[in-house]
């Protein structure tokens, strides 16, 4: 095996609804009855979408498949499987309580499946997963405080923080303050996507209207020097995407992505796949990517999935333990 394949690795950003592939969204719609619209595929093997909001609609479309606990209990257990064959050893997944809404589900339905599918991935492949419900920005901050609410009402172990996921061109950052109060006051940790479609203004408004302590993707504050020192010298983790944001067309090709210029400038970052089967990415190819195309060596590498460990939202003896992985195989690195 090569060094990266072998390096352990750890995920902050992936919508678990995102991570079912086309096989098996036809599979749940068929046990479930529903019929997808053709325009949801490409082909055989493909989901089809042109930009940004077609993707958003593609996802819309396949989350209409998952109808039953059963359901988030297949996609997060074949997910963490992927993960796990690929050397991740903890990913944590934002889920969508609106889609589950949508549906006519409830949160606690959609939780008891999604813990069923993390033990039993735990149980096999020794992985570790967590949750993070996430409101959607496009839906207002009146559904976003629902989604809070309804979160504090039913807390569950694996239920470790709170983030915002969406269209970042829609409302403001501070809208949703009232939200994000909520669940920090309770003492939840969180995270919300800026600067992926909007530039630095919008990291810079989401750093100062909400408290939290990572940003989804957060890599167009890059076009502004001093967000970025800010964002170095504040600790904040940007939980980078790059396979999303080139199939998202956010930079043109990898050359023209900043993961590079975010390390040197000093910001912690960490690698994710996003909504993998969309974005023809995993968490590994995400890592390969990371050395081959940017040239960070193993030795950086493991040192992201360390930062990755040290920000995940999980508790603490659950990250000792992920630290002591990570620790047993520095030494061969
Ligand atoms: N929901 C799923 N993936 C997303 C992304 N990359 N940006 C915003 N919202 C999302
Ligand atoms: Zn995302």
């Amino acid at each position: 095996m090569n060094a990266i394949a072998a390096l352990p690795k750890a995920e902050l950003h992936c919508h678990i609804e995102g991570s079912a592939p086309p096989d098996l969204v036809r599979r749940l719609a068929r046990r479930n009855g529903i019929d997808l619209p053709d325009s949801l595929f490409a082909d055989g093997t493909r989901f089809a979408w042109k930009d940004f909001i077609s993707f958003l609609a593609a996802y819309d479309a396949a989350c209409d498949a998952m109808r039953r606990p059963e359901d988030y209990r297949d996609v997060i257990y074949d997910y963490l499987g992927r993960c796990a064959r690929e050397g991740a050893i903890y990913v944590e997944v934002f889920s969508s309580p609106e889609h589950v809404e949508d549906v006519g589900m409830d949160y606690a339905a959609q939780l008891e499946g999604l813990a069923a599918g993390i033990d039993a991935a735990e149980a096999e492949c020794g992985i570790v997963g967590r949750i993070i419900p996430i409101c959607l920005r496009h839906r207002g901050p009146e559904r976003a405080l629902a989604v809070a609410r309804t979160m504090l009402a039913a807390p569950h172990p694996y239920v470790v923080g709170f983030g915002m996921a969406g269209d970042e061109l829609r409302y403001a950052p501070a809208d949703f303050a009232p939200a994000f109060r909520l669940v920090a006051d309770a003492g939840y940790p969180c995270t919300a996507h800026a600067g992926e479609v909007a530039g630095p203004q919008s990291v810079r408004a989401t750093l100062d209207a909400l408290p939290v302590s990572r940003i989804g993707h957060g890599v167009r504050a890059s076009e502004d020097p001093r967000l970025l020192d800010e964002i170095a010298r504040r600790g904040v983790v940007l939980e980078v995407c790059p396979g999303s944001n080139i199939a998202l067309g956010v930079y043109r090709n990898l050359a023209s992505h900043p993961l590079r210029r975010l390390i040197d400038a000093g910001c912690k970052v960490t690698l994710n796949s996003d909504d993998p089967p969309y974005f023809d990415t995993s968490i590994g190819r995400e890592y390969a990517t990371a050395g081959h195309a940017f040239g960070l060596t193993p030795r950086q590498l493991l040192d992201i999935t360390e930062t990755a460990v040290a920000a995940a939202f999980v508790d603490r003896d659950t990250r000792r333990r992920l630290t002591a992985r990570i620790a047993g195989h520095a030494a061969s690195v």
